[in-house]
Order: structure tokens, then C-alpha cells, then sequence
């Protein structure tokens, strides 16, 4: 887990003025909005006696621990102790951590760490079709494994003749060599691998994409916790089918994730459809998770603990770029790796990875 990080960390439509408990990172974070709207983000634990303060209220811009009533402004600063005569001061420690946050395309953000705002990195930007032109459907899950060992099978071209083998993987050839080039930034890395001959099958999705020989699939990673998976089947023009799968995994500690997912499609965009698409993202989701909760380590093994192939090289590049911020020192504490060998996977080119 990596802090110096924007972590995206809820929808924004489910933030309000009830304040809403977070869980990630092995804390508690309690988010609300203020009487203007903004979004508030304290560590959801009072500095008197630990109660959460997600269990209380929100007056104005403030939030009132559920147990003595302590009122805590946005900057976490307490402004009134309820059984303290008003002129007795506030004693100074009497502050929760408070947390910068932003809010945009859909998400709430929660900065987590100690760099200064000048050398943090921005915010991603997700293509802008998703959000303009596509309809979008939202799924929340909690699930039994680690977050970046989630990512990962999203990052992953090869799993889908396998995991999704009873879905929509029927329609794509066993033995396809999978071979691409990662272009990477930063903090995210981007991967394009198209298919040219799909074979039959009956599932609903597969019936829909009858037909359409193309199928592109483009998929990126946004460190610290976020895929994106872009899906168009039938070229470019008009009439492609498309479909995107952008998931914000929580880790919750280090073999427990929540995921956040909106998968938006153009097609069949009627809202009362939603619940349909909700449940073909759940079942699609359900196929990897089933499959990653089973992994003999949960936390990300040193790269060269595992054995990669040529088709790993989007999820070698997540795992490097991981390394190279574990290496920084950037690693929370239960991160598993020992930033010595931190360093080594981060200096190593992908290529020399692949056994
Ligand atoms: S524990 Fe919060 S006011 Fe006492
Ligand atoms: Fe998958």
C-alpha cells in the first residue's frame, strides 16, 4: 500500500451531509459535506476517547462526535466541548486528523501521505467519452483479496480464455499469441491488444457483439488504485459496441479490497436496464475475484518470486511502478515488501522480468 497518493475513495453521489464511514488503508476515514456542499474528510477516530466520528452529526460545517457531543471543524480543529464551562479553553491536542480531498468525475479523493500540494501528483483524467457519451451503472463489492493483486487480473489480456471462459472469453481463440507495447507515464501504464477472430457463443453479451469481428481492448492502470478496461467491438465507427469497466479498489488492509465500479456501455442505455448491467459487471467481476482469492500469496510478492511470460508486461509494469514508489519510501507500514527489494524490481527493465 502507498501513500503520497490521491486514493479515489467513494462515488460522489454517496457522500452527503451524513457522515459516511470509509474504511481503507487499515483506518477509518469519515467523510461529509459541508453546509456549501464540500466535501469534508477527517481520520474517523475523536482525539478524546477514539469513538468514530462517522456514528455522529454534522452542524453547519462541523461534525459532533456520537459519544461526549465534541465539535470538530473542517480542519479537525475542536471548537466546543459540551460539559466544559465556555470559557475553559480547548485543549490543544483536542484535533482530528483532517485529510485534503477533491472531488471529480464521479469520485471522491482523499490525499493520503505528508508531501507538500506543490509536488503531489494531480489528479488522473479519464477519457472523455465515458462520462459524455456512455450510460453508466455502479457496483460496490467487498472481496477477499488483496487490492493490487485485483488490479492486476484487470491489467492481464491472457486471463480471459480462462477465468472468463464460461462468459464472454468463449469467444476468443485459446491460442491467440498475446504480444503489445506499454506505454507508461509516471504513475500509470497503458496497454492495446486486438483481436481479429472471435469465435461463437450464446451469452447475452455475446449475442449483442455478433458479428463484429473487431474487438480492441485497451486497458490502464492509474497508480495508487485504479484500472480502466475500454472494450470496443466492431471498429471504429459509429456502431461500435462499447464498453468500459473502471474500477477504484479500497484496500482495506492487505487481503481485503472494496471495489467501486462503474461500467458504462453504449448500448441498450435505457436506466431501467442498469440493474442488468449491474449484474453482468458483478458476474463478470465475480470470475476474477473467485479465481484471485485463491492465490497462495495475497500481498504482491518481489517480482522475482513469480514467473512472467511476454503477456505479463502490463502487470510488470504496474508491479514496477508500485516498486519504484515502495523504493522512494512511499510504502505504508504493512506494505510486505523490504524497500532493498523494492529497489531491485524497480531498476530492472520490464524484459528481463519475463522467465
Ligand atoms: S470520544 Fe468523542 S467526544 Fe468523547
Ligand atoms: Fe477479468
Amino acid at each position: 500500500m502507498l501513500k503520497n497518493f490521491w486514493y479515489a475513495c467513494e462515488f460522489s453521489s454517496e457522500v452527503t451531509h451524513q457522515p459516511k464511514q470509509i474504511v481503507m488503508l487499515n483506518q477509518r476515514f469519515v467523510v461529509y459535506r459541508n453546509s456549501q456542499g464540500q466535501v469534508i474528510a477527517l481520520k474517523d477516530q475523536c482525539p478524546h476517547r477514539g469513538a468514530a466520528l462517522s456514528l455522529g452529526w454534522v452542524e453547519g460545517d462541523c461534525i459532533r462526535c456520537p459519544y461526549h457531543g465534541w465539535k470538530f471543524q473542517a480542519d479537525g480543529r475542536c471548537i466546543d466541548i459540551p460539559a466544559n464551562a465556555p470559557e475553559v479553553p480547548i485543549p490543544k491536542k483536542a484535533i482530528a486528523t483532517s485529510y485534503p480531498v477533491r472531488e471529480s468525475q464521479g469520485f471522491i479523493w482523499l490525499f493520503y501521505g505528508d508531501l507538500p500540494e506543490a509536488e503531489r501528483h494531480p489528479l488522473p483524467t479519464f477519457p472523455a467519452y465515458l462520462s459524455t457519451k456512455m450510460h453508466a451503472a455502479y457496483n460496490d463489492e467487498i472481496e477477499c483479496a488483496n487490492y493490487a493483486r485485483l488490479m492486476e487480473v484487470n491489467l492481464d489480456f491472457a486471463h480471459v480464455v480462462a477465468i472468463h471462459r464460461k462468459s464472454f472469453g468463449q469467444r476468443v481463440p485459446m491460442n491467440k499469441q498475446i504480444k503489445y507495447r506499454v506505454q507508461e507515464d509516471a504513475w500509470s501504464g497503458v496497454a492495446q491488444f486486438s483481436y481479429d477472430s472471435l469465435g461463437d457463443s450464446k451469452t447475452v453479451l455475446n449475442l449483442l457483439l455478433g458479428g463484429r469481428p473487431e474487438f480492441t481492448t485497451t486497458l490502464t492502470y492509474y497508480l495508487p488504485n485504479i484500472t480502466l478496461a475500454e472494450i470496443h467491438v466492431g471498429g471504429k465507427g459509429k456502431n461500435a459496441i462499447k464498453i468500459g469497466i473502471l474500477v477504484a479498489y479500497l484496500p482495506i488492509d492487505e487481503k481485503t479490497s472494496r471495489s467501486k465500479r462503474v461500467f458504462y456501455r453504449n448500448f441498450l442505455t435505457l436506466p431501467w436496464l442498469d440493474g442488468w448491467a449491474r449484474k453482468l459487471d458483478y458476474a463478470m467481476g465475480h470470475e476474477d475475484t473467485v479465481v484471485v482469492e485463491t492465490l497462495a500469496e495475497q500481498p504482491m510478492p518481489r517480482i522475482s518470486e513469480e514467473l512472467h511470460v511476454a503477456a505479463d508486461a502490463l502487470a510488470l509494469s504496474f508491479r514496477k511502478q508500485q516498486q519504484k514508489y515502495l523504493a522512494k519510501g512511499w510504502g505504508l507500514e504493512s506494505s510486505r515488501h523490504p524497500l532493498t527489494s523494492a529497489t531491485e524490481d524497480a531498476t530492472q527493465p520490464v524484459t528481463s522480468l519475463v522467465n
